[in-house]
């Protein structure tokens, strides 16, 4: 690959010499760095996602100083550019309305800008998609850096989960057998310092997958949030970017085919969160790849789960990590990988993992000794032309296969209001059907579709039921829950035709779902449907509305998925 030259930095274009560049350097001056801090040196955006309304990222400012001392190190010039920070509690209606937005703002702050390379800080759940989107398509040198994630903690002398330890005390919260105190002490649990959810939720499973597909250093997706080893490799990354630069090592060069398969086999090796079936194709597509939904179902039967992790396993992320973390877990499914794909830290899959140790082959398995043999499955049927997806090592093993009456929900609201009534026509044998909860009828395919099990239910001991929705549900749920069904409800989808006591077929080893609907049925019933009212007339909203795609495509916008090149702006003195 050709390199760059002081002279070939994109940079260069704004910090040359002459009138032309005044504008541009006697910013930098009034910034307070003298010419030799900036001229001829490689430009390092820090892309932060930190906000007062994300605790997940409240280090990331300390973070960001570590690999400021790291480009410095190396001869860059390190500048920050704050990011939507897309706090996965707080943002409504969902954060996954925001992440094309972040992908948006990641690729034009890098554009805009006089950047050469990236450094990206991100970690709770929508962040680390929406960071590597934006990257990709600007195809400029980037490294992920990931936040790490929380404590460990234990609840009743029993190792508590975040996310994962709550949703299974919540049955019992619901049948009174919880007093409200011990609920009280689970919500000082569930987070116990900064740092992303320490289960196998959709933040672990997404700074998993960056490493592997080659844009992480090595190792940096199993390092807690308060471990100085943090920032210990932002530095690193620091200084590692800068040399990037000058080999010209960009997305493009390390993200192919093979580095997505790759992350997709780690991705059902660790039991990882259903929303990287989402995320994950969304990122093959920016980045060119053939990669589809199909692929992943075929994958989930090739290779089984190994980290035994919560909601698919034991324990939680500490433990995974001080058994050797994903390293090791690579380690134990080599012979399923591609070991000579590329990676940020100019070393292949294989040699960065080289001499990896699994410190517990009970929580790193390896491959004949799996914690269960299929974390993902993709079924297809009339209730799902497109596809939804179910996580059958978080679910339970008899309602696998399911055949019972529909109970159904129009929307979230509807939900609320009814879920728990007493006079709810439910029962054990019930599928409990949630619709106008995906991309655009949510809107933003909020993380509901773990449907809470009825309280008539939970008073009787039960504690799961099959559920199925057009939403998705967060990484850290369990349950026998089909998600993502595409095309969704609110544009006509065939789950907005499924009316109360239809009978509807789970079959999951035969990767089915059916509507026992005779089709004249079914079509009567779409003649009589009306689409609903959109949800935005202006805005985000409505930009997200008029451009999102369907879940088995990724959910991103297909003028963001397009590989058409951007002209780089023009920079006037
Ligand atoms: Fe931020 Fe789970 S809520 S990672
Ligand atoms: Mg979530």
């Amino acid at each position: 690959m050709a390199g760059k030259t002081p002279e070939t930095l994109r940079s260069r274009r704004w910090y040359g010499e002459g009138p032309g560049s005044t504008e541009h350097t006697s910013h930098a001056l009034q910034a307070g760095y003298a010419r030799e801090e900036f001229q001829g040196r490689p430009v390092i955006g820090i892309v932060n996602t930190w906000s007062d309304m994300n605790p997940c990222h409240a280090h990331l400012r300390d973070r960001a100083e570590a690999v400021k001392r790291g480009v410095w190190q190396a001869g860059g010039f390190p500048v920050e550019l704050p990011a939507m920070s897309l706090g996965e509690g707080y943002v409504k209606p969902s954060a996954m309305l925001y992440r094309n937005f972040l992908a948006m703002e990641t690729e034009e702050l890098l554009r805009c800008h006089p950047i050469d390379g990236a450094i990206l800080l991100g970690g709770c759940d929508k962040t680390t998609p929406g960071l590597l989107m934006g990257a990709i398509s600007m195809d400029i040198p980037a490294i992920y850096c990931p936040a790490g994630f929380t404590m460990g903690a234990t609840f009743r002398g029993e190792r508590f989960g975040s996310g994962t330890g709550p949703f299974r005390y919540a049955p019992d919260l619901i049948a009174g057998r919880l007093p409200m105190e011990d609920w009280e002490a689970i919500e000082q649990k569930i987070w116990s310092s900064p740092g992303t959810c320490n289960v196998m939720g959709t933040a672990s499973t997404m700074t998993a997958l960056a490493e592997v597909l080659g844009m992480s250093l090595t190792g940096a997706s199993s390092v807690p949030a308060m471990d100085s080893r943090g920032h210990q490799l932002g530095a690193a990354a620091g200084r590692r970017i800068v040399q990037m630069v000058w080999d010209d090592l960009k997305p493009s060069d390390i993200i192919s085919d093979a580095s997505v398969f790759n992350a997709a086999k780690a991705c059902v090796a660790l039991g990882g969160s259903t929303n990287a079936a989402i995320h994950l194709i969304a990122l093959a597509r920016r980045a060119g790849t053939s990669f589809t939904l199909d692929d992943f179902n075929d994958i989930g039967r090739q290779v089984p789960v190994l980290a035994n992790v919560q909601p698919s396993g034991e324990y939680i992320m500490h433990e995974f990590a001080d058994a050797g973390g994903l390293p090791a877990l690579l380690t134990q499914m080599a012979s399923k990988l591609d070991l000579d794909c590329a990676t940020v830290t100019g070393a292949t899959l294989g040699e960065n993992i080289r001499g990896a140790k699994v410190g517990d082959a009970n929580i790193v398995r390896p491959l004949d000794n799996p914690v269960a043999t299929e974390a993902l499955a993709v079924l297809k049927g009339n209730l799902a032309p497109n596809g939804c997806v179910i996580k059958p090592s978080a679910a339970t093993a008899e309602l696998l296969q399911h055949r019972g009456p529909a109970v159904v929900f129009n929307d979230a609201d509807d939900l609320a209001a009814r879920i728990h009534d007493p006079d709810l026509d439910v029962d054990a044998n019930s599928v409990l059907v949630l619709r106008n909860v995906g991309p655009l009828g949510g809107p933003g395919m909020a993380e509901n579709g773990m449907i809470p099990i009825p309280r008539k239910l939970a008073e009787q001991g039960i504690r799961d039921v099959v559920r199925i929705s057009d939403a998705r549900m967060s990484g850290t749920s369990f349950g026998t829950c089909a998600l993502h069904i595409s095309p969704e409800s609110w544009i006509g989808g065939p789950l907005a035709l499924v009316e109360d006591g239809d009978e509807i077929e789970l079959d999951v080893a035969g990767r089915a779902i059916t509507l026992c609907v005779e089709d004249a049925v079914l079509e009567q019933r779409r003649q009589a449907w009306q689409a609903p009212e959109p949800h935005y007339k202006r805005g985000w909203g409505m930009l997200f509305s008029d451009n999102v795609n369907q879940a088995h495509e990724g959910c991103d916008f297909d003028m963001l998925a397009s590989r058409e090149p951007t002209p780089e702006p023009p920079v006037h003195g």
